[in-house]
């Protein structure tokens, strides 16, 4: 039994230490040391020995069980190093190596500037609303006291859907004000961008669609003052604290009284060029007081109340800008055009 017990142990420990994985290093223990294993196998006879030789034998099984559990624990641990070498070797990191660029697209140059003007009215406590660019007649002419029969309804000017000229692509984004007095409790600030349309031939300067921001503010004792000091803090902000206004008389059917706003050109400071067409300033948009007629049929007592309001061209001002020359390329989007902003 004794050179059993050696035998074992001589070749147990050799395979156990040439063990090439952790699979074969398990295969071996089960094969020594499991239940049906050699060194149990061994064990199972000891019932034949004599009582002097069984503790003698027992003593050197025990150490032979150690011995190979200890081999077994020492190739588990080399085989585990030299895993995780392994690995490591695999997984390494080159940080040196340049990252993947990733092509990041931008915003469009008009929303750009919307976004622009966006802010600059959020920051002086105005409301954002955008709604349908299908409208009512009613909406878009009636109520901003554009009469029947005035020329702006023409046929040949507006997209009507219905023969009885009722319903209509908006030509205009005023009839945002309307919405906004009959859904809104007073005092009201509020500004509403959107697309616009009108029966143009593309050139130019020209679109049938096109984007337009109103603009309107509605309260106790508002002034022309009160107009004229928010668009000028508006220019200010969207092209420098030297800008120069002025504001011309005008008409508009539904503010009295009526102006437009220029500004002087930003490139020859009122001199005359190309930019501003030899004329020095520059017409940004179209503004006044509310006409009394208007705010009585939202509602509203203009005996009490007062607002003014404002509409201008989007993509005027981004080609402006910008130094565009030619409205289509703001539509185009022709890729190699819109990365230059
Ligand atoms: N809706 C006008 C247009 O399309 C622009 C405009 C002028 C809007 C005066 C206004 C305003 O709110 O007060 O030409």
């Amino acid at each position: 039994m004794k050179q059993q017990l050696e035998a074992i142990r001589a070749s147990a420990v050799a395979a156990m230490e040439n063990a090439a994985d952790a699979d074969a290093l398990e295969a071996l223990r089960v094969q020594y040391l499991g239940k049906k294993g050699e060194l149990t196998a061994v064990l199972k006879q000891m019932g034949k020995l004599s009582a002097e030789e069984r503790p003698v034998m027992g003593q050197l099984a025990n150490e032979v069980r150690a011995k190979l559990e200890a081999a077994i624990e020492a190739r588990a641990g080399e085989l585990a190093g030299k895993a995780m070498a392994a690995r490591l070797l695999a997984e390494t990191v080159d940080v040196t190596i340049p990252g993947e660029a990733h092509a990041l697209g931008k915003q469009h140059p008009m929303y750009q500037v919307l976004d622009e003007i966006k802010d600059i009215f959020i920051g002086m406590g105005f409301e954002v609303i955008e709604d349908r660019e299908v409208e009512l007649a009613d909406y878009n002419f009636t109520k901003l006291n554009v009469e029947e029969g005035h020329p702006a309804r023409e046929w040949s000017d507006t997209f009507y859907f219905t023969e009885d000229s009722s319903i209509l692509l908006r030509t205009q984004t005023s009839p945002m004000q309307i919405h906004a007095m009959e859904t809104r409790s007073l005092p009201i600030r509020m500004i509403a961008p959107g697309r616009v349309y009108r029966k143009d031939e593309v050139d130019a300067t020209h679109s049938p669609m096109f984007h337009q921001i109103e603009g309107m503010a509605i309260d106790k004792g508002i002034t022309m003052a009160d107009l004229k000091g928010t668009l000028n803090e508006v220019v200010k902000s969207l092209y420098g604290e030297d800008t120069v206004t002025r504001f011309r008389p005008h008409h508009f059917p539904f503010t009295e009284p009526s102006c437009e706003m220029d500004i002087q050109c930003y490139k020859c400071h009122g001199a005359g060029c190309p930019t501003c067409k030899g004329e020095g300033w520059i017409e940004l948009l179209g503004a006044g007081m509310i006409h009394p007629k208007v705010l009585e049929g939202c509602g509203i007592d203009s005996s009490v109340y007062s607002g003014w309001a404002f509409g201008f061209g989007l993509e005027r001002l981004a080609l402006g800008q910008y130094k565009i020359s030619d409205l289509r390329l703001i539509f185009e989007n022709d890729v190699r055009f819109l990365e230059q902003f």
